[in-house]
């Protein structure tokens, strides 16, 4: 029996590469796409992939009248809680990869998985070395009490900080609050060079043509530091396998789970 998938955003940079991901797997079943630009097309049509050929809605409310075990959003941070909100309300699991979700976002989200008793597995980055950063940088923050956080993405990504950046200075928030020498509102000159608070942590987003997705936690104790990178290429490949983890696991959880590490095997 495989597993019947819709996934919102099947056209874009990451569902595309998802969705052929999803055609080459075995358990794995695209039953319906969602994107306005194409909608009324098959997927495989547009993406040149015979093994999809699914039809193509404008909207979620359209696309999950095809029964499904999984809702995966990929569209905009702007659609991204609506959907996730109406697939729960259809009894359905979801993995979120849009970023841009705030924190009380989620909180909804949570109390909606609950409600309907479903997994919500949100992850802002599929990528393993992304993951080993939050992972690394939590070990780091039980250690040193001072770290502040760089998001490096392309010019044109709308929100600030990335996914991958929310999710790790809120991973670290729970570790610990990381000690400021100097208060915020004591900065001599331009406070807002001293970047945005999230979590208790100082996050510097560059947005930049030449970077594609990138996170870095810099670790300061007197006389040395310790900086854990991530950085990800043009392609939007490294994010497939762990999608496909989160989509293969979700159905075993209740409730809004972040980050990939929670469904895996250390
Ligand atoms: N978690 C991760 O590992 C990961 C990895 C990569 C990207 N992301 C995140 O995933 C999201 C998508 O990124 P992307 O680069 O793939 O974007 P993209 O190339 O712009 O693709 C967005 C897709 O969503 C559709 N879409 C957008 N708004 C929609 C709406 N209101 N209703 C229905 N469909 C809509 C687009 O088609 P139409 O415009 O035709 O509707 C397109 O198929 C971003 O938030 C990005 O930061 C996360």
């Amino acid at each position: 029996m495989s597993l019947k998938l819709c996934l919102a955003g099947a056209t874009g940079w990451a569902g595309s590469e998802l969705a052929l991901g999803i055609a080459a797997a075995d358990d794995l079943a695209l039953v319906a796409a969602v994107a306005r630009r194409h909608a009324g097309r098959k997927l495989g049509d547009v993406l040149g992939e015979s093994r999809l050929a699914v039809p193509i809605f404008a909207s979620v409310a359209e696309a999950l009248a095809q029964p499904c075990d999984v809702f995966v959003e990929y569209t905009h941070p702007d659609s991204a809680k609506a959907n996730v909100l109406a697939a729960l309300a259809q009894g359905v699991h979801v993995v979120v990869g849009t970023s841009g979700l705030t924190d009380e976002d989620y909180a909804q989200i949570d109390a909606a998985a609950r409600e309907h008793q479903r997994g919500v597995l949100a992850c802002g980055n599929f990528a393993l070395t992304a993951v080993l950063l939050i992972k690394f940088a939590e070990m780091a923050a039980k250690l040193i009490p001072q770290w502040e956080l760089i998001d490096y993405a392309s010019a044109g990504k709308p929100d600030a900080p990335s996914g991958t950046v929310r999710e790790l200075a809120t991973r670290l928030g729970r570790v610990r609050q990381p000690r400021l020498e100097v208060p915020l509102e004591q900065t001599v000159g331009l406070r807002e060079t001293r970047g945005g608070t999230l979590a208790g942590s100082q996050v510097h987003a560059l947005r930049l043509p030449g970077f594609v997705i990138g996170a870095e936690a810099i670790f300061g104790l007197p006389d040395q530091t310790l900086t854990i990178r991530h950085n990800a290429g043009s392609s939007a490949k490294p994010y497939v396998d762990g999608a496909l983890l989160a989509i293969r696991k979700v159905s075993g959880l209740v409730g809004l789970h972040r980050g990939l590490d929670a469904v895996l095997e250390w």
